[in-house]
């Protein structure tokens, strides 16, 4: 009895030791910042460089960056980008991470999710002509909920690039070419990843998001990839920056610095932007991934002698981890032994992932429950958001003498290379989607008018190429039908990652082939999926009706179909303009005011100076009547906040949904401001006959200020415009 009473109090003082030291780190009643410190105080310099290393698990599929598997991937790294779409793989390595490196540190797991990850929607060019942030959200929550039960935690979106050059192909990656637009969408998505705390990313449907490819890609010169910019600190605070901004406010974890160089400072080794203005001025606590490559690419941008360098540049910056580059495990230590980097760098880098980490819950639940595809992927309410999304991104760019909707048409020729595809409707960077879950245009013609209208099918051409061979039967087809579909466009590799085109205009065989369709003299609807604004001077004429679908993913075919049918009233608006030529690139609305305005022309010999299709053009069944802009009184004084309303009344006989875009103008200004800027839009519903009032509540310092060079915003009083559609009213700012 004796012993056994003394074996027990053995027993249980050894418990209580081992209790005592389970470390804080591992504790989760501890903040996240405790557990943190805790952590960091225990690691070693060879542990912590780790940490800001990011490699791959297995080979990808991605010319562009392409790795070979790492054999020996050591315990104790920070990340890995995951290509799997199951958890089995990555709990291995996983397990590895937490029962053979000394503390047992959780890797994270990240991916390529930019428009969905099994079920794959628009591209985000054509979710911006949603004008829908709350439907783009959803989307966004449902590809978390697919991200993360697939095991992977982390997504390198959104990319929110404002760009104004369709030849670059990543035009089709970000939310077009206005600031505010891009400002909205991405605090949209940002919360559709993380939910609406950032401090707790640890719920099972939620994923970190990164902002990329911070800053000023998307004016890579001439739309070349990889190349240089040249921006200004005006236009940087004005044009590139503020998306940036509004998706740190909503909380982004991460940041992914860029490839380019700005105006002779490449992204990745500019302290300034990345240490003075994000972390410091903005306050983001999560960390800096550089692009894959990005850090032993300063070499090749001439401003690092070698990857020693380039990792002291980055780092220093303010990179927190390396993708990719090898250039942070091979020379960190080294620099921090040399007296180059200091300890405390090192810490706070390693403190800023260990943080999102932490958030993310990896640490409490290193492990990913492992399900069937049947319980992650293509769920009815995920379909359903995803057609929804589908059908608000497409925009009827044109619709003479109301060639749609097709109603009561008794046969419909379906033709073009685009009409039978399934591979090409899903666009660059489309994680596990798969061509076989694609609704195609064919098939959601015939879900649509099976049984109603004859259906006829004919190819035509191939994307490019001179082979006219199968025009005879395209036009044959044609001549046989009331109303032809004419269904043409990009495939899905000419737009995304290093896929710029020099002309924008689509391949002459298909322009060939509407041209022959049109002289069958038949009603002509032409459907376009692409990733870019398209040069459709040559094509506009010959055509009654267009239709921008984008690229739309899954489930294209049947919202598609329900726009040509009248089922659905089609309500996009172009987030990006339509140049008539790609000569006029750069084209963009909110363009600043010019010494002599021609007006509409003057400014080429062969061509006019506007575009074809501008910013914020869609059509729709329906017609729509603003009234005039009420305000809540004519003048302010600075400081005062005020309200703009305006009534729209549905004029036809069809419901519709209309998006109102709130403009403002600075006519004289110690800056020369934008003849116009988008500063609020709203999106309702209107049933026929009905109005409905759509109010804009300005705060002048953030609607009518502009920034200063050093990014510090101004107010000056004196008059301003507010616009919408082909109203406008002027306001008086006084002292
Ligand atoms: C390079 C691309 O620029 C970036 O957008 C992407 O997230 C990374 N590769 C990882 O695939």
């Amino acid at each position: 009895m004796k012993k056994i009473t003394v074996l027990c109090l053995a027993l249980a003082t050894v418990l209580s030791t081992q209790a005592k030291k389970v470390p804080a780190y591992k504790d989760p009643e501890k903040s996240v910042e405790e557990r943190v410190e805790d952590l960091l105080g225990l690691m070693t310099l060879e542990e912590k460089v780790l940490q800001l290393n990011q490699l791959t698990l297995g080979r990808n599929d991605n010319a562009n960056n392409m790795a070979d598997p790492v054999n020996d991937i050591p315990a104790g790294i920070g990340s890995l980008i995951y290509f799997d779409d199951n958890g089995e793989l990555r709990n291995r390595v996983q397990r590895k991470a937490m029962e053979h490196s000394r503390l047992g540190i959780p890797v994270l797991f990240g991916y390529d999710v930019i428009h969905g990850f099994s079920t794959v929607y628009p591209i985000s060019l054509g979710q911006a002509c949603s004008w829908n942030p709350e439907l783009v959200r959803q989307a966004c929550a449902m590809a978390a909920r697919e991200t993360r039960a697939s095991g992977i935690e982390w997504t390198f979106s959104p990319m929110i690039d404002v760009a104004r050059d369709g030849r670059w192909g990543r035009i089709a990656e970000g939310y077009g070419e206005d600031p505010y637009t891009n400002a909205v969408f991405a605090a949209a998505s940002v919360r559709g990843y993380q939910g609406d705390d950032p401090t707790d990313l640890s719920d099972p449907s939620h994923i970190a998001a990164c902002l990329k490819h911070y800053v000023g890609y998307g004016a890579s010169e001439a739309g070349r990839d990889y190349v240089y910019t040249e921006i200004s600190d005006q236009t940087l605070w004005d044009t590139y920056l503020p998306p940036y901004q509004a998706g740190i406010e909503a909380g982004a974890a991460t940041v992914m610095s860029c490839f380019n160089d700005i105006s002779g400072t490449p992204g990745s080794a500019n302290r300034h932007l990345l240490t003075e203005v994000l972390k410091e001025r903005w306050g983001h606590d999560g960390f800096v991934v550089s692009d894959w490559g990005a850090i032993q690419q300063l070499r090749a941008q001439g401003v690092a002698a070698d990857t020693k360098e380039a990792a002291l540049k980055a780092f220093t910056a303010g990179v927190d981890m390396d993708m990719m580059n090898r250039c942070y495990d091979n020379h960190l230590a080294a620099l921090v032994a040399e007296g180059k980097v200091s300890q405390a760098q090192v810490d706070e880098a390693v403190r800023r992932v260990l943080r999102v980490k932490f958030r993310l819950g990896l640490f409490d639940r290193p492990y990913t429950p492992t399900t069937n595809k049947a319980e992650r992927f293509g769920l009815p309410e995920d379909i359903a958001t995803a057609e929804r999304l589908v059908a608000e991104s497409i925009v009827l760019l044109k619709n003479e003498a109301n060639t749609l909707p097709l109603t009561g048409t008794s046969r419909i020729a379906v033709i073009g290379p685009l009409s039978d595809s399934r591979w090409h409707l899903l666009g660059s960077w489309c994680a596990k989607g798969n061509a076989d879950d694609v609704v195609s245009i064919k098939e959601g013609m015939e879900r649509e008018f099976g049984g109603k209208s004859e259906l006829l099918f004919a190819r035509g051409c191939d994307f490019d190429g001179d082979d006219r061979s199968g025009f005879a039967e395209a036009v044959a087809t044609a001549e046989k039908s009331d109303v032809v579909v004419l269904c043409l466009g990009e495939k899905r590799d000419w737009s995304g990652e290093n896929a710029s085109r020099s002309t924008i205009a689509l391949p002459a065989i298909q322009e060939a082939l509407a041209a022959e369709i049109a002289a069958t003299g038949r009603p002509v609807v032409l459907v376009l999926t692409n990733g870019r604004p398209l040069d459709l001077s040559r094509l506009e004429p010959l055509v009654g009706a267009i239709v921008e679908f984008w690229q739309p993913g899954i489930r294209g075919g049947a919202p598609l179909a329900g726009i040509l049918s009248g089922r659905i009233n089609p309500s996009g608006k172009l987030s990006v303009t339509f140049p008539r030529s790609t000569g006029q690139i750069p084209i963009y609305y909110n363009h600043r005011q010019t010494a002599r305005p021609y007006g509409g022309q003057g400014l080429y010999k062969d061509v006019p100076s506007t575009p074809l299709y501008e910013f914020g053009h869609g059509l729709s069944y329906t017609t729509f009547e603003y009234g005039d802009i009420v305000l809540s009184a004519a003048e302010f004084a600075h400081g005062e906040k005020f309200t703009a309303e305006v009534t729209v009344k549905n004029t036809g006989a069809r419901d519709g949904l209309e998006t109102v875009h709130w403009f403002v103008h600075d006519p004289v200004c110690t800056v020369s401001r934008p003849v116009k800027e988008l500063k609020y839009f709203d999106k309702q519903f209107i049933p026929a006959g009905e109005s409905r009032s759509f109010r804009f509540d300005i705060d002048p310092l953030r609607d009518l200020g502009f920034v200063k060079r050093s990014g510090e915003r101004f107010l000056e009083t004196g008059d301003y415009f507010i616009m919408v559609a082909d109203k406008r009213i002027k306001i008086t700012i006084t002292d």
